[in-house]
């Protein structure tokens, strides 16, 4: 069973001035698709608050895979995605490529995400905007990535010809 992290990063989910939503989604999501959930995390948008909840579920928790949700569009407080390059050993465009991609069959504001994903040690970590029905989109194209990647990530799978 793969075990999952799930971070949101919203200064006012963080301050208790909105009911985070989208955390919980992802939750339920990935524990209906057989994922061991460890723990769904709010901290505020401070660069160094994301880093550190990444490197922690990362090195610590050793979660194959760390879901971030908010926090990648053009707000000044807006820091996912530098935290994220910050703290990943390799780059994983083509998922945020891919999200945006399918997202923008549904809306071109998809392209205002500046979401990234990418590795640290066994974990596969992946950005996601901030909204529910974002969450909903962007997880539904995700769905075939998991299995597969994750496989591979943690040696489960060392043939990718099928
Ligand atoms: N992606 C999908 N699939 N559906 C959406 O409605 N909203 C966009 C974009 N990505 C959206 C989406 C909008 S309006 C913004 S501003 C950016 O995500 C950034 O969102 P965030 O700052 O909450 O991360």
């Amino acid at each position: 069973m793969f075990k999952a992290y799930v971070i949101t990063c919203s200064d006012k989910g963080f301050k208790g001035q909105r009911i985070d939503t989208s955390g919980p989604y992802i939750k339920n999501h990935l524990e209906s698709l057989g994922f061991n959930v460890l723990e769904l995390v709010i901290i505020n948008d401070d660069l160094e608050s994301i880093k550190e909840k990444i490197i922690y579920a990362s090195d610590t928790l050793n979660a194959n895979l760390i879901i971030t949700t908010g926090g990648t569009g053009f707000s000044p407080r807006d820091n996912t995605p530098e935290a994220t390059k910050q703290v990943i050993f390799k780059d994983v465009p083509g998922i945020s490529e891919m999200l945006r991609y399918e997202s923008s069959k549904v809306t071109k504001k998809a392209y205002l995400s500046r979401g990234v994903s990418g590795i640290r040690n066994r974990s596969l970590i992946i950005n996601l905007p901030g909204s529910l029905k974002a969450v909903k989109e962007t997880l539904s194209f995700l769905d075939n990535v998991f299995s597969h990647g994750l496989k591979v990530l943690t040696l489960l799978d060392t043939d990718c010809g099928e």
